[in-house]
C-alpha cells in the first residue's frame, strides 16, 4: 500500500515507517520538524536499506497538503516552490505523486503542561490541522485514515481494564480535549459519508525504542513522561526522579500505567491497515498490565545495571491512580497483541539513550 505518514519523523512515526517499509509498504513522510529532526527518518533509510520521501510541510497549510495527496503542482514546505515531487524538502528522495490508499496520521503537538499555558496553540494545531488534512484528503480522494489518539480520552477511568466501550471522561487538559474532539469529527465525517475509513488508536503509554538503538525518543528540555527521564538520569544528565506522588490507591502507592513497547505500537498501526469495516472504529493499544512507577525504575535498573536515585514528590496535577487498557479488541479484530514485556521495554530505552546520550542531536 502507498502510505502518507504525517508527523512520520516523531517518535512513534519514525517507528511506524520503519515497520510499514519492511512490511513493504511505501511511504512518504510529512513533518514540519517542530518535535522532531531529520536525522531520525535517514536512521529509518540506513535501517530498512529505503528511501523515505519526506516533505517539509505543516498539516494547517491544506494546499501544501492537498500538493502532497494529489502529487498536483504546489507548495510543498515553507522554501519549497513549484512541484511537489521535485521539491527540495525531499533530499534524497523523490515524492511520487498521487495515489494514496491511507493517511497515518501522528502530527500534533503533545506536552500536556505546554497545552494548559497555550491552548489556543493546543487546539489550532492539533485540531485545525487535522481538519486542514482532512479537507486535503477527500479533496485528493484518499479516504482513510488512522489517527493518534490517547488513553487520556477516559479521563479518570470508572474501572480497569479499560474496554473501548467505557465512557470518554473529561481529560484535565487541552491536549487531550483536543484527541477528544479530533475524535468526534472523525466519527462526524464517517458518519456523514461511507466512503471514509476511520480507524481511532488509543495509545496507551508507549515507550522503548527500535531495538537497534538506532531510533528512539528524543524529547526536548526535560521529559514529562517516566521512562525517558527515568533513562536521562541513568545517563548521568539528570540527577535523581522525582516520583510524583506515593500515596494512591495502588499496591506501592505509585502511579500505575500501560506501557507499551512502541515497535509493539507501531505494528498495531499495520494491523489497523488491514481492516476496513465498519467504517469508523475504535482500538486500544496496551498490553493489558498495568505496572507502578516502583516496578519500572526496578525492570529498568535491573536492565540498565544502573542505581537510579528516586525521590517522592508531591502528586502532578491532572494524575490518576491507575490505567491500563482491556486489548481484548485488538486482539480479536486486528489479529494484533503486544509481544515485548515490561524488561524488553526498558532493556531498548535504556540502549537507544547510551548509545544516543544526546538524542539525535544537530545532525
Ligand atoms: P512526537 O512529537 O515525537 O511526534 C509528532 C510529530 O508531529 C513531530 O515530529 C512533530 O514535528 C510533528 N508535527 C507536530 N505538529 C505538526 C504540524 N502542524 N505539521 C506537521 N508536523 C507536525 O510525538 P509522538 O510521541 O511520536 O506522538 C505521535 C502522536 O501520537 C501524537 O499525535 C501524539 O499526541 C499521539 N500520542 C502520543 C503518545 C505518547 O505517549 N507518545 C500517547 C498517546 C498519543
Ligand atoms: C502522560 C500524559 C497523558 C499522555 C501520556 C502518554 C500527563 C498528566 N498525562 O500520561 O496525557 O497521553 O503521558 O504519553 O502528563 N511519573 C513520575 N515522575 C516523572 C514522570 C512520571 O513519577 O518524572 C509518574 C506519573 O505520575 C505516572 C507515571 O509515572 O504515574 C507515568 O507518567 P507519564 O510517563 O508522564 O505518563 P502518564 O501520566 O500516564
Amino acid at each position: 500500500m502507498k502510505i502518507l505518514v504525517t508527523g512520520a519523523a516523531g517518535y512513534i512515526g519514525s517507528h511506524t515507517v520503519l515497520e510499514l517499509l519492511e512490511a513493504g509498504h511505501d511511504v512518504v513522510a510529512v513533518d514540519n520538524l517542530c518535535n522532531s529532526s531529520r536525522e531520525s527518518l535517514r536512521r529509518v533509510e540506513a535501517l530498512t536499506g529505503r528511501s523515505v520521501p519526506f516533505v517539509e510541510a505543516d498539516i494547517r497549510d491544506e494546499s501544501a497538503m492537498r500538493a502532497v495527496l494529489t502529487g498536483a503542482p504546489g507548495r510543498a514546505g515553507p522554501d519549497a516552490a513549484g512541484d511537489v515531487a521535485e521539491s527540495p524538502e525531499s533530499a534524497g528522495a523523490t515524492v511520487p505523486a498521487g495515489d494514496f490508499e491511507a493517511v497515518i496520521h501522528f502530527a500534533g503537538l503533545k506536552a500536556v503542561g505546554e497545552s494548559t499555558e497555550q491552548p489556543l496553540a493546543y487546539y489550532e494545531n492539533n485540531v485545525g490541522g487535522t481538519i486542514a488534512l482532512l479537507r486535503a484528503m477527500d479533496a485528493a480522494g484518499v479516504r482513510r485514515m488512522i489517527f493518534s489518539s490517547s488513553a487520556t480520552v477516559y479521563g479518570d477511568p470508572v474501572a480497569v481494564p479499560i474496554p473501548e466501550t467505557a465512557p470518554v471522561g473529561s481529560p484535565s487538559n487541552p491536549y487531550g480535549y483536543s484527541k477528544l474532539m479530533i475524535e468526534q469529527i472523525l466519527r462526524d465525517l464517517a458518519a456523514a459519508d461511507p466512503r471514509w475509513s476511520v480507524a481511532l488508536l488509543r495509545y496507551f503509554n508507549p515507550v522503548g525504542a527500535h531495538p537497534s538503538g538506532r531510533i528512539g525518543e528524543d524529547p526536548r528540555g526535560i521529559p514529562n513522561n517516566l521512562v525517558p527521564f527515568i533513562s536521562q538520569v541513568a545517563v548521568g544528565r539528570r540527577e535523581a526522579l522525582s516520583v510524583f506522588g506515593d500515596d494512591y490507591p495502588t499496591p506501592d502507592g505509585t502511579g500505575v500505567r500501560d506501557y507499551i513497547h512502541v515497535v509493539d505500537l507501531a505494528r498495531g498501526h499495520l494491523a489497523a491497515l488491514g481492516h476496513t469495516k465498519p467504517n469508523c472504529r475504535i482500538w486500544n493499544l496496551g498490553t493489558g498490565r498495568g505496572y507502578s512507577v516502583y516496578e519500572a525504575v526496578a525492570a529498568f535498573e535491573k536492565a540498565s545495571g544502573q542505581k537510579i536515585p528516586v525521590r517522592v514528590a508531591p502528586r502532578r496535577p491532572g494524575d490518576i491512580a491507575t490505567c491500563y487498557a482491556d486489548p481484548t479488541r485488538a486482539r480479536d479484530e486486528l489479529g494484533w497483541q503486544a509481544e515485548h514485556d515490561l524488561d524488553a521495554m526498558m532493556r531498548d530505552a535504556w540502549n537507544w539513550q547510551q548509545q544516543n546520550p544526546d538524542g539525535y542531536g544537530e545532525q
